[in-house]
């Protein structure tokens, strides 16, 4: 009986030898994602993928991939995979959810904290030789305790926010798909629509995912209705927000700071005048990078992958409704 074959379209922090055991594997070798030509060749004799949100999954690469049983992504966004048309070629796409909720909401608060408190340009301004005494007008934020974070996307990350910001004391509004009457309760949250929120917050805190309804969410206009003192964070896809807008409102002062853990496009290119400006903090895209979450992550990637190339149900699917006519 042949093997099946796999393609890894990078190196990850697994043991492989469990995959190995069942399948013969490529691993792409380069520290960049493979180009769309490779992944649509590559397509075209595999039986499993185990892509990363960097790999533009298509409908073209879906189509050309005739033998492909299991797509599985080592993310829990998979906005980079056309899961329409994996369905329509009844092709589980699997993910990572949860194990990677703590730490990203943990880069969260952290950039929460930075961006109201100044730390990188206070380390800037440190290192470049600029401190001279105690200033009483130095590198002045807002407080973040007792102040209102808004939460759009109240999902397995947003509810870790909440639950951070809780300890801070801050009051809690949010916005989502659907209302959630339990975690009002327990989380002490308040519902609003998206304009009362972005009218009300001190900080606007960006969890949903990337879909078409979601993409440029934030915009001039949803700039225009925020506080001038407002500071928006974005962990969750940089297509969420227009970065024009992002730019004219940070130039402008209309809100006051923004800090990104995701861009669009990513990476942010050099020559992007985001990057000119000192209200915005830019990581690139480490919200799950405790070592211990990446490699959990490439366990559930390995067993949703196994599952798929064995004909099981996948343990972690985005598309679960592939199974109901079989
Ligand atoms: P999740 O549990 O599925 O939560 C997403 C939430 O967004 C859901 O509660 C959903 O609402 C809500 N939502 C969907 N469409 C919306 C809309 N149009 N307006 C407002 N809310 C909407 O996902 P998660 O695990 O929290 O992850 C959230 C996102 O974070 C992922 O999709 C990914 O893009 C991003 N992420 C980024 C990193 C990073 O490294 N920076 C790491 C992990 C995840 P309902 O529940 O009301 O239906
Ligand atoms: C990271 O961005 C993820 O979606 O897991």
């Amino acid at each position: 009986m042949t093997r099946p074959q796999v393609f890894v379209t990078r190196r990850i922090p697994a043991d492989l030898s469990v995959l190995e055991a069942i399948a013969d594997v490529e691993v792409w070798p380069n520290p960049t994602p493979p180009p769309a030509q490779i992944l649509q060749a590559k397509g075209q004799s595999i039986d499993g993928l185990l892509c990363l949100l960097t790999d533009p999954i298509n409908q073209t690469v879906i189509r050309n991939a005739t033998n492909l049983k299991v797509i599985s992504q080592m993310a829990v966004g998979y906005d980079n995979i056309d899961s329409t048309a994996a369905s329509q070629a009844k092709i589980p796409v699997g993910h990572t959810p949860g194990v990677l909720t703590t730490a990203t909401a943990d880069l969260t608060w952290a950039l929460l904290m930075a961006a109201a408190r100044r730390i990188v340009e206070g380390d800037r301004y440190t290192r470049s030789g600029q401190w001279q005494t105690w200033e009483p007008e130095l590198l002045l934020g807002p407080d973040v305790g007792g102040s209102t974070l808004g939460i759009i996307g109240m999902g397995r990350i947003g509810q870790a926010v909440a639950r951070r910001a809780q300890g801070f004391e801050m009051k809690l509004l949010y916005h989502s798909q659907t209302r959630k009457p339990d975690l009002e309760q327990s989380l002490g949250l308040d519902w609003v629509g998206l304009d009362d929120l972005l009218k009300a917050s001190d900080f606007v805190s960006l969890h949903c995912p990337l879909t078409p309804e979601t993409h440029h969410l934030i915009s001039d206009r949803a700039f225009k209705l925020m506080k001038s003192s407002a500071i928006l964070i974005n962990t969750a896809r940089g297509g969420i927000v227009d970065p024009q807008a992002l730019h004219t409102a940070l130039k402008h002062k209309s809100i006051a700071q923004a800090a990104l853990d995701v861009t669009d496009p990513e990476p942010i290119p050099t020559d992007s005048p985001l990057l000119e400006l000192t209200n915005l903090i830019i990581t690139p895209h480490i919200g799950s990078a405790s070592r211990p979450t990446r490699e959990k992550m490439a366990m559930m990637a390995i067993e949703n992958l196994i599952a798929g190339l064995r004909g099981d149900r996948l343990p972690y699917c985005v598309n679960p409704e592939i199974y109901l006519s079989q």
